[in-house]
């Protein structure tokens, strides 16, 4: 399948691993990009930039198509030397990278300069508009079903994608509650060039996490995320458990009086503790609404070939058997 997102980075399958923390790392974004969607390398778990140019290298090691590294641009404890992140990215030879959170637009001529393509993700139109107009070459639209920080107007992506479609001129992927095939020809339908995934990779044998986490992720239906940080304009979807009740019971206490430092315990540091160690109640760790159309653990490829078949099925058969007036009323079963 050829889209305006397959040419601009170079890539078999419209399919991009969005960036994500304590599971992008080399194993992971080199398995998506070999199997000819686009792999991306999470930045900032790097502890340093010397560290993401040895990921980068490990990374370069395991493929020779295209990847990128994600640089997300959110409210923390410490900024993060961002700087020097991208020195290393642009030493490293990469030559795309998704930024997230807060506008990219300070570092896009540094960016530009080095012949990088810059997909920006954001959860709206106006958002997605801006990075339009400071240069980015493509834009990841997170609806509000997504896994991670959905912003705070909480527009689904079955009015949003087809919002970006009638506002935008560069290209765009789909990014949320995305999983299979159906998935795909939906985005495709309504505007976008593709689709970025993030909670359905995670559920894959290559993806370097706990098999807790993968586990956690066949278990649990499309009822068991919850959305925390809301009082902090920070909002993220997470998957619940224990520590995650025990947030929201902070949360309600506080109300608008909430401050991150009253819910750290349950933010900060979870992340190893859930990915590394498998402590499924460590606290909030991002997990999207798809994670009830996860139903097994196959490998990167398997799960890329068949939403491609599954694509092609659906389009070439029922799509065009609707047309035709000779398509039986048959359910699309989840293949993927
Ligand atoms: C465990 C996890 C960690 C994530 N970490 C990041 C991150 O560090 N930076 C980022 O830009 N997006 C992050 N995301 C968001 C994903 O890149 C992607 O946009 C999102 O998962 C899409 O929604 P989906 O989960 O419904 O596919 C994360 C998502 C998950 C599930």
């Amino acid at each position: 399948m050829k889209t305006a997102i397959t040419e601009l980075f170079g890539i078999q399958h419209p399919i991009i691993q969005g960036g994500m923390h304590y599971v992008g790392f080399a194993e992971l974004a080199a398995a998506v990009s070999n199997a000819g969607g686009l792999g991306i390398i999470t930045g900032l778990t790097q502890k340093t930039p010397e560290l993401l140019a040895k990921e980068i290298a490990r990374c370069r090691d395991m493929t020779d198509k295209p990847f990128g590294v994600n640089l997300t641009f959110l409210p923390s404890f410490t900024a993060p030397p961002y700087p020097e992140y991208i020195a290393a990215i642009k030493e490293a030879g990469v030559r795309i990278v998704e930024t997230a959170g807060r506008s990219p637009e300070q570092y896009m001529p540094v960016l530009k300069t080095a012949g990088i393509k810059v997909i920006h993700k954001c959860t709206s139109v106006r958002h997605s508009l801006k990075a339009e107009k400071i240069g980015c070459d493509a834009v990841s639209v997170d609806g509000f079903e997504c896994g991670g920080h959905p912003g705070e107007d909480d527009i689904p992506n079955m009015i949003l994608l087809p919002r970006a479609a009638d506002e935008l001129k560069v290209p765009f992927v789909a990014s949320g509650g995305m999983a299979d095939a159906r998935s795909l020809v939906a985005a495709l339908a309504m505007g976008a060039a593709g689709m970025n995934m993030g909670t359905r990779f995670i559920a894959t044998k290559e993806a370097p996490v706990h098999p807790n986490v993968k586990k956690a992720l066949v278990e649990a239906t499309e009822l068991d995320t919850r959305l925390v940080m809301r009082a902090l304009r920070n909002t993220e979807r997470v998957l619940k458990n224990k520590g995650v009740d025990q947030l929201l019971k902070i949360e309600r206490e506080k109300a608008n009086t909430l401050k991150i430092q009253d819910i750290q315990e349950q933010v900060a540091g979870v992340y190893p503790k859930v990915m590394v160690d498998g402590d499924m109640d460590a606290g909030a760790w991002s997990c999207g609404m798809v994670v009830g159309l996860i139903n097994d653990i196959p490998t990167v490829k398997e799960l890329i070939d068949r939403i491609m078949a599954g694509a092609e099925q659906i389009i070439r058969q029922r799509l065009t058997g609707f047309l035709d007036g000779d398509e039986a009323q048959k359910p699309v079963r989840a293949v993927a």
